[in-house]
This record gives structure tokens, sequence and C-alpha cells, in this order.
């Protein structure tokens, strides 16, 4: 491997290992070229067939306080919907996953010194995810629902991408799969066809270094741990 490409492969890991969840965020702004510019790089991202199955849709701070006001008085109303445009965690507790579910939401409040018992603070935590953790922009990535299930892999490709064009971008970022359990408030605010369906919202700005939600333990399995060699 040439010298460039060696230096290009160690800023690639290092990239990677930088991006991680940020739930906390300056009240600086993001300019719209810079979130032109991340989802200029993001949308190289493959797909099968190339059918690039991504719809973008992006929220600034109107729109951000629009939405969160419908979502809350849903919220209010009826609860967060039991399915919502899809199902993302196990229904059933599934060893090891919903293990892993319950270590991230302990962490999650221990960093924020919220107590087991203590719902109404967890209930105002979860409900931050609505306002994007107060970022400046968000995105909603929807998808066609008459789309198949491999071309999900394809809007988890896409995002993976985008999450690291953002921290490229010196911003950082939280998926948000939480909006879509609030699809029809989404596709009302934002006046889409009932056939768009509600992947994933990301919140994008500057990451408050100084907030305790932003320093929680990185957990993840060993390669020994996940990966099996068939010789
Ligand atoms: C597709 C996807 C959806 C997610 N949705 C949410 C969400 O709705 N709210 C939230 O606080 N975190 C959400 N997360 C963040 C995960 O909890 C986080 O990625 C995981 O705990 C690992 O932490 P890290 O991103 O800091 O490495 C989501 C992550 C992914 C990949």
């Amino acid at each position: 491997m040439s010298a460039d490409r060696a230096m290009d492969a160690s800023g690639f890991a290092d990239l990677v290992r930088r991006r991680r969840s940020v739930r906390a965020f300056l009240d600086r702004d993001v300019s719209r070229a810079q979130i032109e510019a991340i989802l200029d790089i993001a949308r190289h991202a493959p797909s099968g067939g190339n059918m690039q199955p991504w719809q973008v849709h992006v929220l600034g701070r109107r729109t951000i306080g629009d939405l969160r006001d419908a979502i809350f008085a849903t919220v209010t109303e009826r609860g967060h919907e039991e399915a919502g445009d899809y199902r993302y965690y196990p229904v059933e507790p599934l060893a090891p996953y919903t293990d892993r579910i319950r270590q991230a939401g302990h962490d999650l409040y221990a960093a924020l010194g919220i107590g087991r018992r203590d719902v109404a603070a967890r209930r105002a935590q979860k409900l931050k995810n609505f306002d994007f953790f107060g970022a400046p922009a968000g995105l909603l990535v929807t998808i066609d629902a008459r789309l198949e299930r491999g071309s999900w892999i394809d809007i988890g490709l896409f995002l993976n991408a985008l999450s690291l064009a953002i921290v490229s971008e010196g911003l950082s970022c939280c998926l948000q799969a939480s909006f879509s359990s609030h699809g029809d408030a989404v596709r009302k605010v934002l006046g889409l066809e009932s056939d768009a369906l509600v992947v994933c919202g990301v919140a994008i700005g500057h990451a408050d270094e100084s907030h305790p939600v932003n320093r929680q333990p990185l957990r993840r399995q060993t390669v020994a741990e996940f990966a099996r060699f068939h010789p």
C-alpha cells in the first residue's frame, strides 16, 4: 500500500472511531451550505440496483419547532405509538439483544444522574428526541412504503455515510429512529404522501462537549466475539 493510501486508511479509522451519538448541542447554527456538503458526500452510498431509495427532508429551527409541538400534542393525547411506521426492537425479550438495549438505557440515564425510578425525568429525556436534542438542524429520512426489505439496507448504508460525513465536517449527530413512532405527525407537518415511511431522524449540530450526556462509555463486542472464521 502506498504511503498516501495508508494515511487515508488511518484517517478513515479515526473518523469511524470519533463518531458517537451526541444528545446535547451548542446554540450555534449549521449553514445550508454545510448540510448540502454533507448530503453531497452521503449520496455516494451504494444501493442494490443503484435504487437510491433514500428521501431526505432538511428541517430548520422553525419546522423543528412545529414538528416538536405536533408530536408533543399526540404524546400527551395518546402516548407513543406501539409500532409506528415499523418495529425496530424485538417485541419479546431476546438475549443478548434486549440486555444490550437495557445497558444502553442504563448508561444514558446514569450519565445524566437520572435514577431507575425517576419516571418523569426519563420521560422528559425521551421527549428531547423530538426537539432533535436542541440541535439547530434535523433531517428526516423516509422510504417509499412499496419498497422491499433490501432497500432498508440501503438506507442504513446511506445513514452510515451521512453520519461519517457529518463528523468529517466537524459536526456531530444522533440518529433517531424514535421519529418513526410518530410517522403521522411527521407526514402532516412536512406535507408528505401517506406512503412515505419515516425511517430515521438525524440531529445535526455542534456538540456540547461539556454536557454529561455526551460522555458515555463505548460498549462493543470484540472481533473474536462477533466474527467466526471458516477456513
Ligand atoms: C438507526 C439508529 C437509530 C437510533 N435511534 C435513536 C433514537 O431514537 N434516540 C437516541 O437517543 N439514540 C438513537 N440511536 C443511537 C444509539 O442508541 C447509539 O448508536 C448506540 O447506543 C451506540 O452509541 P454510539 O452511537 O454513541 O456509538 C440510534 C442509532 C441508530 C444506528
